[in-house]
């Protein structure tokens, strides 16, 4: 912490922890913090320039062998300035450089610099949103910045904002950590309103799902989604006590969204069942796989006509709201009962925040605690109705990424995100050795390489393109995803499609969020993914099918 001159090395005692809780107020410490904070940016800033890092250049096991220690030293260890530059000399170079153009594979990629600003205050000024002791100005504040995002899914009247954007009852979202939280809240919130308390009992948060069923005469209970749903949903299944098998996954068409006619086919034959209950339909903007926006309008009909809780999962897709000219692809969203938005995707926040949203203003009630010392009945805590307690005020920075960036900043990346992924499948679709196994509704697309003599139109993927599916091409996507993640240059990610009526399918999956990732990029991972397969690959294969 502090070196002891006399003795020359690091210690710990009350003169030292006086000066760390202390704001700097000689023009020296200012001068060394700023110094710190220098080193942080610019440090920080020009690592990983030459390659997405995900090289086998270090391995991890070698990695992993440079951290064993589990023990914590009795005597401080190191001062700020060698944690600092250790972090960025030994820990950042083996980061993944996410902020990477050539790095097309995951929903996790570059922000804004400014976002590192935004981000500092918050941790300056450390408020806790979980209650208003602890926040004030930024629980008010926060209501303002939920109140911007239910706007801009429910588009309420103004009348409906300025009765509920600052009434203490009223409770349009919440900030959680992230969309599987997020999801879980929503269901949470889902499965209390479909078990209310009676004369009879106490509702299902009180005497749990048990004592719920048993008053209801329900022996299941269910959630249907799109068969490419998010993982979340099972843990979410998994932590309301409905069990992951209560999710019926629903088949999707050919475009990869929701079937609406197994939808309906499906609740229809749930209905006859007295003994089953359908806790909610979840709609998906923007699979997690594909990318696809499931039909939202249609889902809320059949939601509506069996009074069913309507769920989007938008953690992806939700920004693009803000584009004028691809919002009309989210239409329906407005008549869901509750949605999930991530602000660390589309919204380009950093690491974490999730958020959801629900049409009616007091649907959280069925999800409010209170204890003695904070959220009592009656106080505007926030924390009251949420699945968090303690937790950053994330929503300082989305309010003011809000502000800097105006929709308008937002809709120029979305609207790059999209036009771009649209021209990288054109280019697959140019190339002989590729197929577009989905192609792009938003900014994710799927694809493969299937060298020319590997297809046969009579092993059909279910796609347009008639071409094989067997194990070998699978094998070839595995090898040239991981060739290329080895060589460091770019990086683009597998996934493994399954889906009824189509043999599980081996793709490359892109994600375009990055603005600086350009068709000319784009091009040069084709090329690189096709010099891979002529010369590590090929050679290797049988030459017949
Ligand atoms: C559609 C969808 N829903 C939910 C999630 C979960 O989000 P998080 O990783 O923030 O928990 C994801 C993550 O990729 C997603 O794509």
């Amino acid at each position: 912490m502090v070196i002891d001159k006399t003795k020359k090395h690091l210690v710990a005692n009350l003169e030292a922890l006086e000066r760390i809780f202390h704001r700097p107020d000689s023009d020296q410490s200012r001068m060394v913090l700023t110094k710190y904070m220098e080193q942080i940016l610019f440090g920080l800033h020009d690592f990983l320039r030459e390659n997405v890092g995900i090289t086998e250049e270090i391995s991890l096991k070698e990695l992993a062998s440079r951290f064993t220690s589990s023990e914590i030293a009795q005597r401080p260890a190191k001062t700020l300035t060698d944690v600092i530059s250790e972090i960025i000399e030994e820990i950042a170079p083996h980061a993944v450089n996410v902020s990477s153009p050539y790095f097309v594979g995951h929903m996790t990629s570059a922000i804004p610099f400014f976002m590192v600003h935004l981000n500092t205050i918050v941790t300056a000024l450390n408020q806790n949103p979980v209650k208003l002791e602890t926040s004030k100005v930024v629980s008010v504040y926060e209501r303002q910045v939920l109140a911007k995002v239910h706007r801009l899914l429910f588009r309420f009247n103004d009348d409906f904002y300025d009765t509920h954007v600052q009434k203490p009852e009223s409770t349009l979202g919440s900030f959680v950590e992230d969309g599987t939280l997020a999801n879980l809240s929503a269901l949470w919130v889902a499965r209390n309103r479909l078990f209310p308390s009676t004369s009879a009992y106490a509702g299902v948060e009180q005497d749990g799902l048990a004592a719920a069923m048993q008053t209801r005469g329900v022996r299941r209970v269910r959630v249907l989604v799109s068969e490419l749903c998010h993982y979340s949903i099972r843990k979410a299944s998994g932590v309301l006590g409905i069990g992951n098998s209560a999710v019926i996954p629903i088949a999707v068409d050919r475009n990869n969204r929701m079937d609406i006619h197994t939808l309906r086919n499906t609740l229809e034959e749930l209905r006859r069942d007295p003994e089953t209950a359908v806790l909610a339909v979840i709609g998906i903007a923007g699979t997690t796989e594909t990318g696809s926006v499931d039909p939202l309008c249609a889902i809320s009909d059949l939601c509506r006509e069996h009074g069913i809780h309507f769920h989007v999962d938008a953690a992806w897709g939700g920004p693009v709201l803000l584009s004028q000219q691809y919002a009309g692809l989210l239409d329906g969203i407005e008549r869901a009962d509750s949605v999930t938005i991530d602000g660390h995707k589309q919204f380009y926040l950093p690491m974490s925040n999730g958020m959801v949203f629900f049409r009616d203003p007091n649907a959280m009630d069925a999800v409010a605690y209170h204890a003695n010392y904070i959220n009592r009945p009656g106080s505007v805590d926030l924390g009251i109705r949420s699945l968090v307690g303690s937790r950053s005020a994330t929503s300082m920075v989305l309010g003011s990424a809000l502000d800097i960036m105006g929709s308008g900043g937002y809709a120029l990346l979305i609207d790059h995100g999209i036009d771009t992924a649209r021209a990288f499948a054109k280019e697959i679709r140019r190339r002989k050795d590729f197929e577009l196994v989905t192609a792009p509704e938003l900014n994710i697309l799927t694809y493969r390489l299937v060298p020319e003599q590997w297809r046969t139109p009579a092993a059909l993927t279910g796609s347009a393109d008639a071409v094989t599916c067997s194990d070998v091409v699978n094998r070839i996507n595995v090898r040239l995803q991981r060739l290329q993640r080895e060589a460091g240059n770019s990086f683009v990610s597998r996934t493994t499609l399954r889906r009824t009526g189509c043999p599980e399918t081996v793709v490359l999956r892109a994600v375009i969020m990055n603005p600086r990732t350009t068709p000319d990029i784009l091009r040069s991972i084709l090329d690189e993914q096709e010099a891979i397969f002529q010369e590590r690959i090929a050679p290797t294969l049988p030459r017949e099918p």
